[in-house]
């Protein structure tokens, strides 16, 4: 049967904000932490909690829709051409622990392995991110409290046109992956991206500067905003990007691979490079960029 999108989104956007609610009243310095992959793999029991109520209520809205969340994940699965919820239940776990109010929850419904509703909600700031496919982008600030009105993205009142990584906002992650060929991937192309075309080794792009959100839902969804230019990162998961890439590409945005040459990322690619509209459109960047960090495969 055919999937109602706005039907859906509209469940996304009630269960995002009761989830907002248990992240807000949750307090992780009280001994619920645990890691994961290593001691900055962060997990809580709210991340727990948040997903088991989420899966809950998607699974009896929509019993025939499959559910992918981070927090219950089988190593090896990926997503298929079923529809599928793909879920972050805190996107920002680190921030969470730390109390710094960069964090939200990420939920995406991807359909023949493409995303087609996202929702992204920041409880923190009761900021509220929600994409449908062919439908537009939108950005709501005071959601969740009734205030203001949802804002199409990317916003009429825009930055300067982005022209190339020489006038960018870049948006980076660490993520959890600190040793071998990944962190050092990752710890080259920042220098690169930061340094002088002179500086020493050269080749330096000296982007504006270099940002993180802490969480990959809402770097993409700073891209879609016009708040950051561009975002790259090295390790993230499906659950990280199928609802912020729906966000980014209504807003005029794209998603490609992190590599040379990969236009057209799988959902679950792992490595990807956003970039924000621009006027004579993103190829050109998203090539001055892939000369810039080189290949990493
Ligand atoms: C992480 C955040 C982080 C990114 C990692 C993600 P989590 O998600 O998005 O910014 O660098 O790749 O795994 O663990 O907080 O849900």
């Amino acid at each position: 049967a055919d999937l109602n999108l706005q039907e859906i989104h509209d469940t996304l956007v009630s269960v995002a904000f009761e989830a907002g609610r248990m992240i807000m009243s949750a307090n992780p310095s009280e001994g619920d932490q645990g890691t994961k992959l290593n001691s900055v793999d962060l997990v809580t029991e709210t991340d727990k909690a948040v997903e088991k109520m989420v899966s809950t209520r998607l699974r009896e809205s929509y019993p025939s829709i499959s559910f992918m969340g981070e927090e219950t994940y089988t190593p090896g699965a990926r997503v298929g051409p079923e529809p599928t919820f793909v879920v972050d239940p805190i996107d920002g776990t680190t921030n969470f622990v730390h109390a710094f109010p960069s964090a939200c929850i990420s939920l995406g419904l991807a359909v023949d392995k493409r995303p087609a509703v996202g929702v992204i909600y920041n409880p923190f700031q009761d900021l509220l991110f929600t994409a449908i496919g062919g439908q537009g982008a939108y950005m709501h600030r005071g959601a969740a409290a009734g205030h203001g009105a949802p804002q199409r993205l990317p916003l009429a009142k825009n930055p300067t046109p982005l022209a190339g990584l020489g006038s960018a906002l870049v948006g980076v992650e660490w993520g959890s992956d600190r040793h071998g060929p990944n962190f050092e991937a990752k710890a080259a192309t920042f220098r690169k991206l930061a340094a002088s075309p002179s500086a020493e080794g050269g080749g330096g792009a000296m982007a504006h500067s270099l940002r993180s959100m802490g969480s990959a839902a809402l770097n993409l969804a700073a891209v879609a905003a016009g708040q950051l230019d561009m975002y790259w990162e090295g390790g993230c998961w499906a659950w990280d990007v199928c609802a912020g890439w729906c966000v980014l590409a209504e807003a005029g945005g794209i998603v490609v691979g992190g590599n040379p040459g990969v236009w057209e990322p799988e959902l679950d690619g792992r490595v990807y490079l956003a970039v924000r509209g621009a006027p004579s459109g993103q190829k050109e960047i998203v090539e001055e960029f892939w000369a810039v960090m080189g290949d990493h495969r």
